[in-house]
């Protein structure tokens, strides 16, 4: 059987970054419950001509450079920070890519699992017809509301990946297993910005979300606990990475304490650390960081976790294949996480109140972001975006 995988992969963030130390200073609390307590040093925060088009787009960009878009018949952009009821942000991402038309362009949504939603239709579509690639891409600002629990857990990034058959980076395999569960400990009504998050029972979910996604890929035929070399989250706040991977570790009898299942994931972490939550990305985020930062995974099994509020969650494997690093941008993702500019607290907020008009009233937007697409101005009720 053709394998079938990720052929290349590439990530984008923001300008901006608000670092926890700063935060935690502004709301007179101990900057150890950041650091140490949830596990993030950083956020970052979108610029106004940043959205989840933009970021996109940036990610997707360097892919379409190297690889053209022969057989490029699919884009499916993974969000839940959607910027239209009906539109599809893949048809803006499709449009400053400069894509053919002969490809189809659609949204996806499940909270922040939908990507790997993306990542499977894309295999299937490939197994009906290897000649086809399809770009998959996970893109997410979240936002919570300034003071709550949540707000140190925000954060915005996009990943970007090509899905083919003999794939360069890594291959899918063996089963998936999955879980669904209808349950309130996230969601965000369309008449908000934020959502509406109960912090403690969303953490309950993740795990029993976790622990059944895993149960059902073990009664699927998936490999036992011992077989990966390497495991990649989602990661609201890596902290919670940890939590998920020492609840999965202790279900196949590894008892790690929570410094061990730290200390397990930290190359995983090392980007979500600094970005934060982005939603839909994290979990891809941290297989590149794996792929990036850690010594030679070639031929190793790393088994991913992806999870979305509400709830769905996905286990699911993949073999990196031999010479991947030659395939791979780790300078280029530094640069992103690096030359991010660091906001005051009083910025960050002002930032954070910025909401786009609801009434179709134009508005031009700062020239503010260092990413090649910008979104340039709302005018009659559209978002108008250009190459930078
Ligand atoms: P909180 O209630 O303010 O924090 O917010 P806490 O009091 O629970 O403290 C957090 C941790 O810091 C605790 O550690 C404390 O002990 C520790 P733990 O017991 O968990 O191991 N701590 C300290 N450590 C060192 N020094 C100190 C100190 N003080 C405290 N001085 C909460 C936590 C998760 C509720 C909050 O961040 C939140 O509401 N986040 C948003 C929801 C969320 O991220 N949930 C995660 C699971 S759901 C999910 O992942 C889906 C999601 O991505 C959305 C989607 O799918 O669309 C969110």
């Amino acid at each position: 059987m053709t394998s079938i995988g990720i052929h290349d992969i590439a990530m984008a963030t923001t300008r901006y970054r608000l670092d926890h130390a700063a935060l935690a200073e502004a709301q007179g609390i101990d900057p150890e419950k950041y650091r140490v307590g949830i596990g993030q040093d950083s956020m970052s925060i979108a610029a106004p001509d940043e959205d989840i088009v933009t970021l996109a787009a940036s990610a997707a960009l360097p892919i379409i450079e190297r690889h053209g878009t022969e057989g490029l018949r699919t884009v499916l952009v993974a969000t839940e920070t959607g910027i239209d009821q009906s539109k599809a942000a893949a048809v803006y991402v499709h449009e400053l890519l400069g894509l053919p038309s002969a490809v189809r362009s659609v949204e996806l949504k499940q909270a922040c699992y939908s990507a790997t939603a993306g990542l499977q239709m894309a295999a299937g579509l490939i197994a009906r017809d290897p000649r086809q690639r399809v770009l998959v891409i996970a893109t997410d600002v979240a936002k919570y509301d300034l003071d709550s629990s949540g707000e140190p857990t925000q954060g915005a990034a996009a990943v970007a990946m090509l899905v083919s058959a003999d794939p360069a980076i890594l291959e899918l395999e063996g089963p998936s297993g999955v879980f669904t569960d209808d349950l309130m400990d996230f969601w965000r009504p369309n008449y908000r910005v934020t959502p509406i998050v109960d912090g403690k029972s969303s953490i309950r979910a993740y795990l029993r979300a976790a622990e059944g996604a895993w149960r059902d890929y073990r009664e699927q035929g998936g490999e036992p606990w011992s077989a990966f070399a390497a495991h990649a989250y989602h990661s609201p706040f890596t902290k919670m990475a940890a939590k998920a991977h020492k609840h999965l570790a202790g279900l196949e009898g590894v008892a790690l304490t929570p410094a061990e299942a730290e200390q397990s994931l930290e190359v995983a972490n090392r980007y979500n650390r600094r970005i934060g939550n982005s939603y839909t990305a994290p979990v891809y985020l941290a297989l590149l960081a794996l792929l990036e930062q850690r010594d030679d995974l070639a031929g190793e099994l790393i088994g991913l976790l992806s999870y979305g509020s509400g709830s769905v969650a996905e286990f699911f494997a993949g073999r990196v294949v031999e010479g991947y690093r030659e395939h791979l941008r780790p300078e280029r993702t530094a640069a992103w996480i690096d030359d991010r500019e660091a906001l005051t607290v009083e910025r960050y907020r002002e930032l954070h109140a910025l909401r786009a008009p609801e009434d179709g009233g134009d508005r031009e937007l700062p020239a503010e972001t260092a990413a090649p697409f910008r979104l340039e101005a709302y005018r009659s009720h559209q978002r108008v975006y250009a190459a930078r």
